[in-house]
């Protein structure tokens, strides 16, 4: 496992209590061109705002209570959790993976582009060190490169969600986390039987974020 500094989190209360101080502190907002509020389907976010900012907000303290050296998220869209997740940890080393497929607007049918939504974001706010991976995760035996918080957000059907869960796990994380783990219906049975049949044993602690759809921390166990 890549090495963490010192001062992350060491139980399950540190993680809790460390994640309510750097949540309720959390000066960070979402980017004023680029995030869920100003994309094409904005409206649905907009209606929800509350919870959404919250739930934005939250993967922030989730990524500065880890404090990563190396994070991939594997399903980055365009790219406004890595705002949040890179704005929490600024040295970090961000890989991004995703299909990045362009989808057509509803209003006026002109064509949206993620990737490059994600590039000028990440442009914006000054990150550097990053890569988008444009591919699609099932044709991947394992994540390129080892890195101490994997972040697992792109399909969330039963098969999608339990193949990420397991390729997530090539990269050897100390942190897991797993967005929309609440889904009862998809990602959660997928999350249950990963933890009960493929890391049993290997888990330090779990914490449960609540917020909109619900997000699972991961904790490993060191490998020494
Ligand atoms: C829920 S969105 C990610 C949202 C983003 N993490 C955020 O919170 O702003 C899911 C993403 O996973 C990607 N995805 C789904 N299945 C994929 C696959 N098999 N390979 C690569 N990307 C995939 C989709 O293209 C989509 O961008």
């Amino acid at each position: 496992m890549t090495q963490l500094p010192d001062d992350s989190p060491k139980s399950r209360e540190e993680f809790e209590q460390t994640f309510l101080t750097n949540v309720t502190t959390c000066q960070w907002e979402p980017h004023p061109l680029y995030s869920v509020f100003t994309q094409y389907d904005q409206q649905y976010y907009l209606d929800r705002a509350r919870v959404f900012l919250c739930k934005y907000k939250c993967f922030y303290a989730v990524s500065k209570t880890i404090s990563p050296k190396k994070i991939i998220e594997m399903g980055v869209l365009a790219g406004s959790s890595a705002d949040a997740y890179l704005s929490a940890a600024p040295g970090a080393e961000y890989l991004g993976i995703d299909r990045f497929d362009v989808n057509t607007r509803q209003d006026d049918y002109s064509p949206w582009d993620p990737y490059d939504i994600a590039r000028r974001l990440f442009e914006s706010r000054g990150f550097r060190n990053y890569k988008l991976l444009k591919t699609d995760l099932r044709a991947l035996s394992s994540l390129p490169y080892r890195a101490d918080f994997v972040i697992v957000d792109a399909a969330h059907d039963f098969d999608s969600a339990y193949a990420d869960l397991k390729l997530a796990m090539t990269a050897s994380p100390t942190f897991l986390f797993v967005d929309d783990s609440d889904d009862v219906n998809d990602a959660k049975p997928a999350i249950d039987k990963f933890l009960s049949q493929e890391i049993n044993g290997r888990i330090d602690y779990t914490v449960h974020i609540a917020y909109q759809g619900g997000g699972l921390v991961i904790k490993l166990k060191d490998a020494n």
